[in-house]
This record gives structure tokens, sequence and C-alpha cells, in this order.
């Protein structure tokens, strides 16, 4: 079924609970989430003017698995893991221009730009050996708007169909010609993966939680939220000025971007939520991605990566410089935030409380993970050791 607002689905306007505090502490759940959250759904990888050149590459983590997207001397932008067919080396690092060939460093396996098994040092110490078997393992890649996108395992929607009639803001804001205009920061959190997705979707924690942000902008009532996992909203820049010196600059300085937008979408920030773990924010001057990378279950990589059109009018570097001076305390409080509560879900005696009707996006996520893992659904935690026999017997039920 294409992904349609979840608005129009009957029996979805009354929020249920949220999952249940086990779900956020349990080592072999997590490896279950990996495998349906993470590699059967689409992960950001990069943009294609990272690799713009014939035989240009990239690397990215995606949790434990980490995902290479080539280009070769057609044009044609591959991505496969990054793991050596022979004993599992790891074959490139970074980014940069592997030439015609990727050589793996341990020993010697060679493979071309399209992933195929070239050379093998030795081969005779090979017997019948046939190299077409053991070429990279390719993994699905789309380029939305220029952003990369990969998904190991699995099928279904693509990303443009996943974003539906939202995607017309990637058009909008033109980010096919964007490039990348910082390296990506990266922060490794104590913390579950779901509290800070969770806490990235709903704004309730705004006005208390991020008081600058409140100062600086406005929710209006523009906002949607896809079948697929896709949410956005809109903020608006308060009319009264902040009293915090680069708050009321970025104010006062927004204009100078606003030949990038359509009118419409004029001293305007876009959010979007892509579950289950890419947050991205348009901005008139750039755009950021905040994205979340399971690395254990209490322990979570966080990315937030930036892009931009290329030369910016000096006023515009300002305002992207006075836009991180207020956007990276707000990472900080968000992390603050979230750490409350990783600590509080270990508490004996909590039980989730309601969601609000602002926390949908939270509950609509829950409903996802219960729809793709279904022992999420018990109120509590099965025995130790039995999680995934008891998801696979769930899986058959429903
Ligand atoms: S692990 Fe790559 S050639 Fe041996
Ligand atoms: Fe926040």
């Amino acid at each position: 079924m294409p992904s349609t607002s979840i608005k129009n689905v009957p029996g979805n306007g009354l929020l249920g609970e949220p999952l249940a505090p086990w779900t956020y502490a349990c080592t072999e759940l997590h490896d279950l989430e990996y495998e349906k959250l993470f590699l059967s759904r689409w992960q950001f990888v990069g943009h294609c003017s990272e690799i713009p050149n014939p035989g240009d590459y990239l690397t990215q983590d995606i949790g434990r698995d980490n995902i290479i997207v080539m280009r070769d001397k057609v044009d044609d932008l591959r991505a496969f893991l990054n793991v050596c067919r022979h004993r599992a080396s790891r074959l490139l690092e970074g980014s940069g221009n592997c030439g015609n060939n990727v050589q793996c460093p341990y020993h010697g396996w060679t493979y071309g730009l399209d992933g195929t098994l070239k050379g093998v040092p030795q081969q005779k110490n090979f017997p019948s050996f046939d190299r077409a078997c053991y070429g990279l393992h390719k993994v699905e890649l789309e380029v939305f708007h220029g952003l990369l996108f990969v998904r190991v395992k699995g099928n279904g929607e693509s990303v443009v169909q996943q974003f539906a009639h939202t995607a017309h803001y990637f058009e909008k804001y033109d980010v096919s010609n964007y490039v990348r205009i910082a390296n990506p920061r990266e922060e490794i959190w104590d913390i579950n993966w779901k509290v800070i997705w969770d806490n990235y979707l709903e704004n309730y924690h705004i006005p208390l939680g991020h008081p600058g942000l409140n100062r600086l902008v406005r929710e209006n009532d523009e906002y949607d939220e896809l079948t697929s996992g896709v949410s956005y909203g809109v903020f608006v820049m308060n009319e009264k000025r902040s009293k915090v010196s680069e708050e009321r600059q970025y104010q006062d300085a927004l204009h100078y971007a606003d030949h990038r937008v359509p009118d419409d979408l004029k001293g305007r920030w876009i959010q979007f939520g892509f579950s289950p773990n890419l947050g991205i924010d348009l901005y008139p001057e750039m755009l950021d991605l905040f994205q979340i990378v399971p690395l254990e279950v209490d322990r979570t990589l966080v990315r937030t990566s930036l892009y931009g059109h290329q030369n910016p009018t000096a006023e515009e570097v300002e305002l992207r410089r006075l836009n991180r001076m207020i956007n990276d305390p707000i990472n900080e409080e968000d992390r603050k935030l979230c750490l409350r509560v990783q600590k509080g879900l270990r508490s004996y005696a909590y039980q989730p409380g309601p969601l609000s009707s602002q926390e949908s996006c939270v509950f609509n996520f829950h409903e996802l993970i219960r729809a793709q893992i279904p022992v999420t659904k018990l109120k509590n935690k099965p025995a130790f050791g039995s999680i995934t026999a008891e998801n696979a017997k769930l899986v058959d039920r429903y």
C-alpha cells in the first residue's frame, strides 16, 4: 500500500500505550531491532556531490555494518557492504578515489567498481575456485534529491514513495544541488537509541527543555505523519525578537537567505522525521541531518551532517554560523534530557504514562516497531534467551 497520511487511517486518532520499559534495555531485542528496523529500512549514507568523479567512494557506518558507495566510469552509483569476501577485512576507510579497483589490504583480492571479484593473488592455491561467486555484497541504493540512502535487506517502498506528497519540499530547497559544508560531527551518547528518537519526534518538551528554541520559533499547524514512518512539521520565526544576542541576530538576518526558497518557505524551518533514525531540518540557509546509529543497547552514535548551496554569500555564512550557535546547544539539551529518561526507565516501579496528542509521532513510531517486531507488544519481558523465539511465534500469529 502506498504511503499515506496517518490522519486518514481509520482508528489511528486514538493514542495507545508507548513501548514497555523493558524494550529499552534488552540486548537480545536490540539485535532484532538492528535487523528489522535498520538493515531492512532506508539508511542515509551521504550526498552524491561527495563522490562527483569516476572511482570516487565514500564509506559510512550504519551500525555494525559499514557501507561503500562508489561511482563507476559511466557515472553509475553502486552501494556495497564494506567487507571482503575472503576473510572479512574492511576494504575502504573514509572517502577518496580508488581508481579502477578496490584492493583488499589483507591478501590483495581485487574488486571492480561494479563489485565483481577481478583478481586473486596466487589463485592456483584455491582449488576449484569460481571468482564469479565472490563479488562484493551489493545493497540497494536510492538517490533521493541527491541524498544517498541504502537498504541492506528486504524490499518495499522506495524512499520517494515513503516521502510521498511531502517530497516536494526537497525540490523546493534544491537539495539535489547541495554540497557538504562541514565535516559530520559525531558523538557517543550512553543512551538507548529509541529514547533519542522518541525525543526527536515530539515537540511537547520544547517550552521547558529548549528555552532558546522556544524564544526563537513557534510551531504552526502544518504537519503530517505518514504510514511509512515519515513525519514533518513547520516552525516559523517568532515576531517578538529574542533577548539573547545570537538568537536575535539570527531572526534579523534570516531574510539574507530568502532568495534560496519560494515565498511560502521564507522565514521558516521544516523539520522531518524519517523513522527509525533520521531527522532532517531544512533551513533557508542550509540542511542538517541528525542521524542516530545504534551501537549497543545503551550506546548510540549521534551524527550531525550539514549540507547547503555552494558559494554562499558572506551574510549566509554568518547565518549558518548563528544557526549552529543556536542548534548545537539544543543537541546538548536533548542529550541531557534523554539521559534522564535512560536512567528513569530502569526504575523498579515505572510504568509508561499516557502520551499527549503532541506525542502522536512517538506513538506511531512505537506502532511501527510493534508491527515489525511483535514481541515488543508484550508488557513484560520474556524469559532470558527466548525473545527471538517468542517474536517468531508472534510473527506467525499476526
Ligand atoms: S581478507 Fe581480503 S583478501 Fe583476504
Ligand atoms: Fe529536543
